[in-house]
């Protein structure tokens, strides 16, 4: 945390408990987990009973906002998604258990790892349900793009899925039209041994 005095015109504005932003220092993975639960409600459902798609979609959306917003500390915004598909539909009645967390930044965006997990509170199990990634931009007071700090992946199963975050990256950014192929050095890696 940092204090700062700013002059504007005749008055001192005193800016207080600035966030780490301000010093870009890396941070851990863990400060961005993120854990959400919410009950499946009959007006949350389909004609079967199940969960909608949708309203799980719209609980993951926040889920990854709120850690990206860990990580970053600054407003941010959802540029993708990707990867989503329904293993196990999440029964009326039945609680939705989301974790989130930051698993790469890189210079304005950051990739989420969501994992979802259907929980049945009467018979006492836990089933999975689904799992993305979703990119987030940051976005300084002008709405345009800014610098997010570094991650810094620490247990095994963050430095996997930090290693991956560059390939992924690439794919997304292909789909989407803003990357050429012939720029994808991560993938080519993948296929051709020089
Ligand atoms: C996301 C958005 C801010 C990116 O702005 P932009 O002008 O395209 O900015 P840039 O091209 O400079 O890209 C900024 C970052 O976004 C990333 N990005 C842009 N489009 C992306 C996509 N489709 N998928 C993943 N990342 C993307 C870039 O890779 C870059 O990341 P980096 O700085 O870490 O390398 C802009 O496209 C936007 O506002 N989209 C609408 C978002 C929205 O409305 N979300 C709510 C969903 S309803």
């Amino acid at each position: 945390m940092f204090n700062f005095e700013v002059n504007i015109g005749d008055s001192i504005v005193y800016l207080l408990s600035l966030p780490k932003i301000q010093a870009m220092e890396g941070k851990k993975v863990s400060e961005s987990f993120t854990i959400m639960n919410e009950l499946v409600l009959p007006n949350d459902t389909n004609t079967f009973g199940n969960l909608m798609g949708g309203r799980l979609m719209y609980w993951m959306d926040i889920a990854a906002g709120i850690a990206a917003g860990r990580h970053c500390n600054t407003p941010s915004m959802t540029a993708s998604v990707d990867n989503l598909s329904f293993k196990n539909p999440i029964k009326l009645g039945n609680v939705v258990h989301i974790e989130a967390k930051v698993c790469r930044a890189f210079n304005t965006s950051m990739e989420i790892h969501i994992k979802v997990w259907g929980e049945d509170l009467l018979h006492q199990y836990k089933y999975e349900s689904n799992e993305a990634f979703f990119t987030f931009v940051a976005l300084d007071p002008n709405g345009k793009p800014r610098k997010v700090p570094e991650l810094i992946p620490e247990t095994e199963d963050e430095k996997k899925l930090f290693d991956g975050a560059l390939r992924r990256r690439q794919i997304r950014l292909i789909l989407a039209g803003k990357m050429k192929p012939d720029d994808a050095n991560e993938l080519k890696a993948l296929f051709i041994k020089e």
